[in-house]
C-alpha cells in the first residue's frame, strides 16, 4: 500500500511527521508558512520533491494568513540550501502571484505533477533493468520523498510491479537513517524483499558480486549533470565504476538547476554536527569530541550511467543531453 507523506486540507497541510517513522505514525497540523519552514528545516519533511510540494503549500498558507509574499517566500526559502526544487516551486508560487492566478491551483498542480513524473520516471527506469536483479538503493528516494511514488525508489517499485524479480540493499544513511527508517518501512508495505545494511557494507557486497545496479536520487543536478544527493552517493558511485556496476540516478526535471554548470558550485547543507554525535536519541560520541555533519555530497556527471527523467533517459551523462532531454 502506498504512503503518503502530506495532504493538503485545504485550511492546514496535514504531514505524516518522519522524525518518528517507522515506528509511530504521528501526522501535524500545519497552519502558516513558519509551521512548513520550521517542519522542513527540522526533517519532519525530506526528500528535494516532497519539500518542493509542501514548499508550496506553505506559500499558500502564508498568503492566506495574509503575511507578506516576499516575507512568506523568504522564510520557506531558507530552510535547506541544497534541494532545488524548493527554489524552483517556491519561483513558480511567485509567478502565479504576480500574474494573478489561483495560489491553490498551483501548488496541486505542482503536486499532481510531481506524482506523474515519477509513474513515467518509473516506467522508463523499470525498462533499464533485467528480469532479476539485486539493486542497491540509498537515502529514502520513495512515496515518503516526493508527492507519491518516488525517484529512485520509483523505478524499484515500478519493476517490482511488472512481475520482475527485485532484491533490494537498503543502505542504512547514517546519520538520519532514512534508509534504515524510511525506506525499509515503504519496501515492507509493498512486500518488496529488502535488507538493511550498514552503509559500509556496500564494497564488500559490490566484490562478491551481489549488486547488480545501483539507484539513488538527486538533490540538485547541473547543467553539465554533476548530482548532489545524500551523503554517501558519492563512495557509492565511485565503488560502483571500480566494480562496472551499472550507476543509475532517478530525478525529475524541477531537481535541475541548469543555472549551474559545474558540481563544485552547488551550496552543500552543513547540518548541526550533534546529528552525527547522537543516533536514535543516544550520545554514541564523547561529548567534547567534535563531530560533522555534511549532508550531502556531489557525484561528477562521468561516474553516472544515466539520469533517469520523466522526459526520457540522459546517457551519456554530457551537457548536450542534459539540456536536450530537460528542456523537453
Ligand atoms: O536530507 P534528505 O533526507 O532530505 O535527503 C534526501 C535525499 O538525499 C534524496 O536522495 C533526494 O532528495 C531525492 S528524494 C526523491
Amino acid at each position: 500500500m502506498e504512503v503518503k507523506a502530506f495532504i493538503w486540507r485545504g485550511e492546514s497541510l496535514a504531514l505524516l511527521d518522519q522524525r518518528e517513522l517507522p515506528h509511530k505514525e504521528v501526522w501535524l497540523d500545519l497552519k502558516d508558512h513558519l509551521q512548513v519552514a520550521q517542519a522542513i528545516k527540522s526533517m519532519a519533511v525530506r526528500g528535494a520533491p516532497a519539500i518542493g510540494c509542501v514548499s508550496a503549500y506553505g506559500f499558500v498558507l502564508g498568503i492566506k494568513r495574509g503575511a507578506d509574499p516576499q516575507e512568506v517566500y523568504e522564510v520557506l526559502k531558507n530552510t535547506r540550501p541544497t534541494a532545488y526544487n524548493l527554489f524552483w516551486a517556491l519561483g513558480r508560487m511567485l509567478r502565479a502571484l504576480e500574474e494573478g492566478r489561483d495560489l491553490e491551483e498551483e501548488a496541486k498542480a505542482i503536486e499532481r505533477e510531481d506524482y506523474e513524473a515519477n509513474r513515467r520516471m518509473g516506467d522508463l527506469g523499470a525498462e533499464l533493468l533485467p528480469d532479476e536483479v539485486r539493486i542497491l538503493t540509498h537515502c529514502n528516494t520513495g512515496a515518503l520523498a516526493t508527492a507519491g511514488w518516488g525517484t529512485a525508489l520509483g523505478v524499484i517499485r515500478s519493476a517490482h510491479y511488472r512481475g520482475k524479480k527485485v532484491k533490494v540493499w537498503v543502505d542504512e544513511t547514517r546519520p538520519y537513517l532514512q534508509g534504515a527508517r524510511l525506506t525499509a518501512w515503504e519496501l515492507l508495505k509493498e512486500g518488496i524483499p529488502h535488507t538493511v545494511i550498514t552503509d559500509s557494507t556496500a564494497g564488500f557486497l559490490m566484490k562478491k558480486g551481489a549488486v547488480d545496479a545501483v539507484i539513488v536520487g538527486a538533490d540538485r543536478i547541473t547543467a553539465k549533470g554533476d548530482v548532489a544527493n545524500k551523503i554517501g552517493t558519492y563512495s557509492l558511485a565511485l565503488l560502483a565504476k571500480h566494480h562496472n556496476i551499472p550507476f543509475y540516478v532517478a530525478a525529475p526535471s524541477s531537481t535541475f538547476d541548469l543555472s549551474i554548470k559545474n558540481g563544485e558550485d552547488i551550496p552543500i547543507e552543513e547540518r548541526d554536527p550533534s546529528e552525527t554525535k547522537n543516533c536514535g536519541g543516544v550520545t554514541i560520541t564523547p561529548k567534547e569530541s567534535p563531530a560533522l555533519h555534511i549532508a550531502f555530497d556531489v557525484t561528477p556527471a562521468e561516474y553516472i550511467t544515466a539520469i533517469i527523467t520523466e522526459n526520457g533517459v540522459i546517457s551519456p551523462v554530457t551537457e548536450e543531453k542534459v539540456r536536450e532531454i530537460v528542456n523537453g
